[in-house]
């Protein structure tokens, strides 16, 4: 059965084993296979969870099957005063998981908690050849609004990115 949750921090060790995943199922997401464990930890990870999430002001959801962690949806909320209304999205799914409508309802939980909290603008990047994702982003509402040209550098060679966001 698959459903919705909020990340609480009895569950940060699943959290942490699925971001270890997906780094090494996805070229389009940020970290490099391997790379998490090097340059951060469990316990970071937990500190930021408590801070940003439960204590702060980010939304995170997180998809469960069969109590196995699948996915995950986080919003990072602007910081300063004059980007409260503004928010930053990062979502990963694993690659059994894809394909379900997992990542659609993602974004409409997005929306919700957008709407309920005061956000105006939502705003992601995406690899100009992810198509998949930037369906889901333009079918959610999201928009182009430029190109960040050799943005990443993925297995050896630079690679554009696409700046989107919403207005609500
Ligand atoms: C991108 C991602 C979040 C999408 O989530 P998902 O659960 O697979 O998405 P859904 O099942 O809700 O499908 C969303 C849409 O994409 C479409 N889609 C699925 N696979 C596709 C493909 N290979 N090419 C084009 N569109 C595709 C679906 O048909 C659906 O569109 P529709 O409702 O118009 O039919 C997920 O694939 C993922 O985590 N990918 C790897 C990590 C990643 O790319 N993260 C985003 C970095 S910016």
């Amino acid at each position: 059965m698959l459903y919705y949750r909020t990340l609480e921090l009895n569950q940060i060790e699943d959290f942490w084993k699925l971001l270890n995943t997906l780094d090494a199922e996805t070229d389009y997401m940020m970290y490099e296979p391997n790379e998490r464990t090097q340059t951060t930890n469990v316990q970071k990870l937990k500190n930021d969870i408590e801070n940003n999430v439960i204590c702060g002001s980010d939304f995170l959801q997180v998809a469960m099957e069969n109590q196995k962690m699948v996915g995950y949806i986080r919003a990072e909320r602007g910081k300063f005063n004059r980007i409260l209304h503004t928010a930053y999205i990062v979502v990963g799914i694993l690659k059994d998981y894809r394909g379900k409508g997992i990542g659609t309802s993602f974004f409409e939980m997005l929306n919700c908690w957008a709407k309920e909290n005061g956000i105006k603008r939502l705003e992601l990047t995406v690899e100009c050849c992810n198509e998949t994702a930037r369906h889901l982003y333009e079918k959610s509402g999201f928009k182009i609004e430029g190109t960040r040209e050799k943005s990443m550098f993925v297995n050896g060679s630079f690679v554009d990115e696409f700046y989107m966001a919403k207005i609500l």
